[in-house]
């Protein structure tokens, strides 16, 4: 024990500054881009023509020219795509957009004594529109990721204008003047809304991922902040999370750190979820260093028609603590026991592939409910258990069951002389199907929440047990209001 605290203290001097590993992982692929992709379109499709554009005036030679009302009265989508750029983001690029617009405008012409103004309106198609858009991800100062835009660019092709109006010199005079306005404006509207599409929209969907949730009554934090920057392969990119389960009112970091989450090569689906064992073995070292896995088991926890269990007098009922301790129904009759259970140390998750265990070792000690002060002392157990559990996601959230169990009792101490190791089976195979699986299962049923927003549903969703780690591919549905 000593050399192997020694050994962990001497490499964690030597090698320095010591990272923290991720409990949990996410891998968005290529497939969820492309599906941001269209929903980013789409959304664009449906600002641009919401833009205002202030009214245009200007000069040239001898015109004076204004253009307001300008509108813009349809936009065609571009053929566009999300790329990942390996080592620093993502790139949002898009060709053959087209915008049309129409508006008034009036000019004044003056040529020495010659003076008139005239107005009409105009039509402009402007076609070949490409805009190119860099994306930074990183970590704003709460552990969230964070996404903006660094950088726009836009070109126009063509523009084809029509003007509406009476002199056709004058006109003609103006119509170059147009072109060049609505050439060096596209490209600063358009960029204009790409860059509140990421700045804003989807900046806003990430600000509403939760990265600190309050789990059971708020007494557990679960924690999902990043814990690294996002890493950029040429098919996914990927973000590295602390998922860690710390006791609110006495956050610990456990004396274990998450192993290396193992490798996996399909990216299918939109997004995988790596929860890694750490996750819920965190929740148990918080919940075992803060006395959160005991339990007082009393008449009052147990279903309806099982009621007599706890009694010290049965009528005729054989799963009944009177009679399977006939010694304890005759020294305190027509009362209720106690079941004070503990665990008494560190219970462990096991997972490797299509496996998901949980052992528990504790202490059930019965304690007579008598009218005295102290309630009278009758015995203690000693109780190892082992689950088998089985995972599923419904509804984003990670939910679990009981599959199989199976325990081991001894009799640690005896008040009332000696118990058969049978009946005490008995007794606890009793507390374990009337309280404790399905106390457990109640709570598995509640599930266990990922890092992803409310306005995601998961779509042709598995999750795998691998070694020391659930997997969750998914496809993904936004239902985001635009
Ligand atoms: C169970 O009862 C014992 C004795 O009354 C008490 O000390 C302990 O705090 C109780 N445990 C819980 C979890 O309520
Ligand atoms: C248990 O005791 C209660 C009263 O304390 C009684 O109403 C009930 O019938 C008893 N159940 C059994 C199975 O003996
Ligand atoms: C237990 O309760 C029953 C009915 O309430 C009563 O007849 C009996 O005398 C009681 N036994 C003892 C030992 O108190
Ligand atoms: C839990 O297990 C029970 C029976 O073993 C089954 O009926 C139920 O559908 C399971 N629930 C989940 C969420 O797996
Ligand atoms: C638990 O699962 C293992 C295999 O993973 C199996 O051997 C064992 O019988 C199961 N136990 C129960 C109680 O279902």
């Amino acid at each position: 024990m000593l050399w192997w605290t020694l050994l962990t203290v001497l490499l964690t001097v030597s090698s320095g500054v010591v990272a923290v590993k991720p409990g949990f992982k996410a891998r968005i692929t290529e497939h969820a881009l492309e599906y941001a992709n269209h929903q980013a379109i789409d959304a664009l499709a449906a600002m641009v023509p919401k833009a205002s554009i202030p009214d245009q005036s200007g000069s040239s030679g001898d015109v004076d020219y204004t253009l307001s009302n300008i509108r813009i009265t349809g936009f065609n989508k571009p053929s566009s795509s999300i790329k990942i750029v390996p080592g620093t983001g993502l790139k949002w690029s898009a060709a053959n957009a087209g915008v049309s617009l129409h508006a008034d405008w009036r000019v004044k012409y003056k040529k020495g004594w010659f003076k008139v103004s005239t107005s009409g309106s105009v039509d402009v198609s402007a076609n070949g529109i490409g805009f190119s858009v860099t994306m930074a991800l990183g970590d704003d100062s709460s552990g969230r990721p964070a996404i903006s835009s660094a950088g726009c660019s836009c070109s126009v092709g063509g523009v084809d204008i029509h003007i509406h109006g009476d002199i056709a010199f004058i006109v003609n005079l103006f119509k170059h003047e147009i072109e060049k306005r609505v050439r060096s404006m596209i490209p600063g509207k358009l960029c204009d809304v790409v860059n509140q599409q990421i700045n804003a929209n989807a900046e806003n969907q990430l600000k509403k991922l939760k990265v600190m949730t309050p789990l059971a009554n708020k007494k557990f934090m679960l924690d999902y902040r990043l814990v690294s920057a996002p890493a950029f392969q040429s098919a996914y990119m990927e973000t590295f999370h602390k998922g860690e389960i710390t006791w609110t009112a006495n956050p610990q970091t456990p004396p274990f750190s998450p192993p290396a989450i193992p490798p996996y090569a399909p990216s299918s689906n939109m997004l995988y979820l790596w929860v890694e064992k750490y996750v819920p073995q965190s929740f148990l070292y918080a919940a075992q260093q803060n006395g959160y896995l005991r339990y007082n088991l009393t008449t009052k926890d147990l279903p309806p028609n099982n009621r007599g269990f706890l009694n010290t007098t049965c009528s005729g009922w054989s799963q009944c603590i009177g009679h399977l301790l006939p010694a304890v129904g005759k020294k305190y009759p027509n009362t209720t026991v106690e079941l004070q259970m503990l665990s008494t140390s560190l219970p462990a998750v096991n997972m490797s592939p299509g496996k998901l265990e949980a052992s528990f070792a504790g202490e059930i000690a019965l304690y007579a409910n008598t009218p005295s002060v102290k309630k009278p002392y009758l015995l203690t157990l000693s109780v190892s258990a082992i689950f088998n559990m089985s995972a599923g996601i419904v509804d984003q959230l990670v939910k679990g069951n009981i599959s199989g169990s199976s325990f081991k009792v001894a009799v640690k101490e005896s008040a009332v002389g000696p118990l058969s190791s049978k009946v005490m089976n008995t007794m606890v195979g009793l507390a374990m199907k009337l309280f404790i699986i399905p106390e457990i299962n109640k709570q598995g049923e509640k599930g266990f929440p990922l890092p992803v927003t409310g306005d995601i549903k998961f779509l042709n969703t598995q999750l795998h047990i691998l070694q020391d780690a659930l997997m969750i591919g998914t496809d993904l549905q936004y239902t985001i209001k635009f």
